[in-house]
């Protein structure tokens, strides 16, 4: 079942997107060589509950049998695909580095993520990080009343792919607000015209992972951390959005 959000509740779920949308520009304020995963991970914690919110990832058991997430932040280095685990790696100068927070506050959920580039990064992660970003700014184009699931995937595809790089299938986009993650499940592949239609008052995520190379993807022995299956590098950029007559509003903007 798909939820049609109130304006009210579109208006709550703006005031989590902005919380997670300040938290990650408190990350790339701090993003610097030698700065742990560990110590980000703090800063998003702290960050979410000195503003009297709650990180959703924080303890989230997630639907594969796993151990709970243990942070407030995902934060996923170069063939990381998503949800790696911060702990006492450094970041280091030339990382392509995604975190990914969402936040609840007053019981609604804002989820949105950004891929950082440390210092002086390699052209090609440079390129796969434009193109992935330009990807989600096509995708949220194609938003509004009355269009199809399809044509967001379709944009992301038909961006990147001419590129050389690739859309990862394991993960999708989804419903979100009252619950992390509702339906529907928004693929970032598809094609234009199909699927079933959009409709104001949906909210959902659309948060492209883009491959540098293969799009497939394993996942480690913790449960959690998704990496390239080749070890080629990822990026991701999120936002949460809800559907409009003529458009998309967009609920995670600082
Ligand atoms: N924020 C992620 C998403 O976009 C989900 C992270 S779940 C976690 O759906 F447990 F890995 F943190
Ligand atoms: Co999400
Ligand atoms: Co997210």
């Amino acid at each position: 079942m798909i939820y049609i959000k109130s304006a009210q509740q579109i208006e709550k779920i703006r005031k989590s997107g902005r919380l997670a949308s300040q938290a990650l520009d408190l990350v790339a304020e701090n993003l610097k060589p030698g700065v742990t995963t560990g110590y980000i991970d703090k800063l998003v914690h702290d960050y979410i509950t000195g503003n009297g919110g709650i990180p959703a990832t924080l303890g989230y058991k997630g639907s594969r049998g796993t151990i709970p997430f243990p942070a407030s932040c995902c934060v996923s280095i170069n063939e990381v695909v998503v949800h790696g685990i911060p702990d006492r790696r450094q970041i280091r100068d030339g990382d392509l580095v995604s975190v990914d927070v969402t936040a609840i506050l007053e019981g609604f959920y804002g989820d949105t993520a950004r891929t950082f580039l440390v210092g002086e990064a390699p052209d090609v992660a440079r390129r796969l990080t434009a193109a992935t970003e330009e990807s989600l700014r096509l995708a949220i184009a194609e938003v509004r009343n009355g269009a199809r699931l399809g044509d967001i995937g379709h944009a992301i595809q038909s961006h990147v792919e001419p590129r050389g790089f690739s859309v990862v299938r394991y993960f999708v986009g989804h419903g979100v607000g009252l619950h992390f993650h509702e339906e529907p499940a928004v693929p970032h592949y598809g094609k234009k015209g199909k699927g079933p239609r959009l409709q104001s008052g949906m909210v959902f995520t659309i948060e492209p992972m883009i491959n540098e190379g293969v799009y497939g993807i394993k996942i480690l022995d913790d449960g959690w951390t998704a990496v390239t299956a080749d070890g080629k590098l990822s990026a991701q950029f999120e936002h949460t959005m809800a559907v409009t007559a003529d458009g998309a509003d967009i609920l995670t903007l600082s």
